[in-house]
């Protein structure tokens, strides 16, 4: 009997990948649709959700012309997206504004006034009130477009949208809603007193399921276009980093992970979840039930080496790295004198909670090279790290050995740096640039009864780095200087 085979989506910021996801945990084949995004004012971010329903027919159809065969032997989907962004509906289902994203800073005052107003909301719902989060943008367009928040009929995360138009069904998921702020993260119910707080009320909720449920079936139109079956079973799914968590393996309390993509973060899977909002990490909801996560988050991670790289006019980043690699060997102590690097290219999150923090390079001289600025890159975003995983700590998270995915994790010379600088054990996994994908098609499987098992497959090792006792006091005394450097960084703004 041939395999069922499942369908994983996950809508990235830049990227719309779908991934063919066989019960046993094998990739079958995978596709990708680039979105685009606006910034039409400083600070803003937004998408048009009706762009990532074409990137979502476009990666599909390549994906289909592909995988004829494994095509026709597809009987589930699960979903995975980018997290925090606010879709707007009216009552016909038509969207109202643009989808407002995760890394979009315009509601700085609002988020101070929800941390100021309720500071005790913060226990419940897992987070500080930050710009990033759904819930203060809500507050933010009640102050700013009253008469177009008025029509609101229901708000829903990225990934839900795309549920909407292939099922027709106004859902949500833990672990997405868990990022909106309205959400009690230890009930696992959305919170009245926090919707009231932005103008809402639970009627313009979508209903809530744990991501491995049913959340609604292929529609006609969807399938159509889609060349799928009609009444094909769709998995709620999760927010991007707790179901690339579950792509990886990492579903127990103590598996840890560092993910480097556009930005960046260190996940900590707890059995509870973790208190210390006060340190602006995230306790939210696993993409799995009765599961939380701790999760140190920052704005910009490999997008900084992206950014350093075209600003040196290099052709790519792997030739900067290269240069890295030769001009500073990662096995041997740093220069005391080497450039350093506040990675605060679209402000920060945990633990500074400040979107309009800006980042820099300090102690330039005449003799410093392209090499030298590209090391402090991925030593400022290592440092950043660190702080990251100390406010997860302090949250009562535990942090042992950390995987790294995402495009940054193509490094061996940065996965080494994190692991002297973050002083432990961080490890590759074959695979992992697919993890969103892969848990989102995994989720798919458990809607059908099926691939329990590949939940606790880990993905297969590719390397291992030790932190290499020799460089660190030199980056021990390089981050002390680092922190120093933030109060200046603060007085430049506000
Ligand atoms: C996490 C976060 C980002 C987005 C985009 O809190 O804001 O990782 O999920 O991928």
């Amino acid at each position: 009997m041939s395999q069922a085979v499942s369908l994983g989506i996950d809508l990235g910021t830049s990227e719309l990948k779908a991934i063919l996801l066989d019960a046993r945990g094998v990739v079958l084949g995978q596709a990708g649709a680039p979105v685009t995004l606006s910034r039409r004012r400083t600070g803003w971010s937004e998408q048009n959700p009706a762009d990532w329903w074409q990137g979502c027919v476009t990666a599909l159809g390549q994906l289909r012309s592909q995988q004829s065969d494994a095509w026709t032997r597809i009987e589930c989907l699960g979903l995975s997206g980018q997290m925090h962004g606010a879709v707007l509906l009216d009552d016909a289902g038509q969207t109202l504004y643009p989808a407002i994203l995760w890394d979009d800073s315009r509601a700085v005052p609002q988020a101070e006034q929800l941390n100021r107003e309720f500071p005790e909301y913060a226990q419940i719902t897992g987070s500080l009130a930050m710009a990033g989060l759904t819930a203060p943008k809500l507050l933010w367009l009640r102050q700013n477009e009253p008469e177009m928040f008025a029509k609101i009929d229901c708000v829903l995360s990225p990934k839900d949208y795309l549920r909407l138009v292939l099922t027709g069904e106004r859902v949500s998921d833990m672990s997405d809603a868990a990022g909106t702020l309205w959400l009690d993260v230890v009930r696992r119910q959305w919170y009245e007193p926090m919707l009231r707080a932005t103008g809402l009320s639970l009627a313009q909720m979508p209903r809530l399921l744990e991501a491995d449920q049913l959340s609604g079936t292929l529609n006609a139109e969807a399938a159509r276009l889609l060349g799928l079956p009609v009444g094909l079973p769709v998995a709620a799914g999760g927010g991007d980093n707790p179901v690339s968590a579950v792509g990886i393996g990492a579903i127990n309390a103590g598996d840890a992970f560092v993910t480097l993509g556009t930005s960046a973060a260190i996940v900590a899977i707890t059995d509870h979840a973790a208190g210390n909002p006060a340190s602006a990490v995230h306790s939210f909801c696993h993409a799995l039930p009765k599961r939380w996560y701790t999760m140190g988050a920052m704005l910009a991670g490999a997008s900084c080496l992206r950014w350093v790289t075209r600003l040196l006019g290099q052709p790519d980043e792997q030739t900067l790295l290269d240069q890295v690699r030769m001009a500073l060997p990662v096995d041997q102590p740093v220069a005391a004198t080497c450039p350093m690097f506040l990675p605060y290219l679209a402000g920060e999150r945990t633990p500074h909670n400040d979107p309009l923090l800006r980042g820099g390079f300090m102690s330039l001289g005449h003799d410093s090279t392209p090499a030298m600025l590209g090391y402090a890159v991925l030593e400022g975003v290592g440092f950043g790290l660190l702080d990251a995983m100390n406010a997860a700590l302090s949250a009562g998270a535990k942090v042992n050995a950390c995987a790294l995915v995402g495009g940054g994790a193509r490094s061996e010379y940065w996965a080494q740096l994190l692991a002297n600088i973050l002083d432990r054990e961080v490890y590759t996994l074959h695979g992992s640039e697919l993890s969103a994908c892969i848990g989102a098609a995994k989720l798919g499987l458990l809607v059908i009864g099926q691939g329990v098992e590949t939940l606790h497959n880990a993905m297969p090792i590719k390397a291992r780095y030790r932190p290499i006792a020799s460089v660190q006091p030199a980056l021990q005394a390089r981050y002390a200087k680092f922190r120093g450097l933030l109060p200046a960084a603060q007085g430049l703004h506000g």
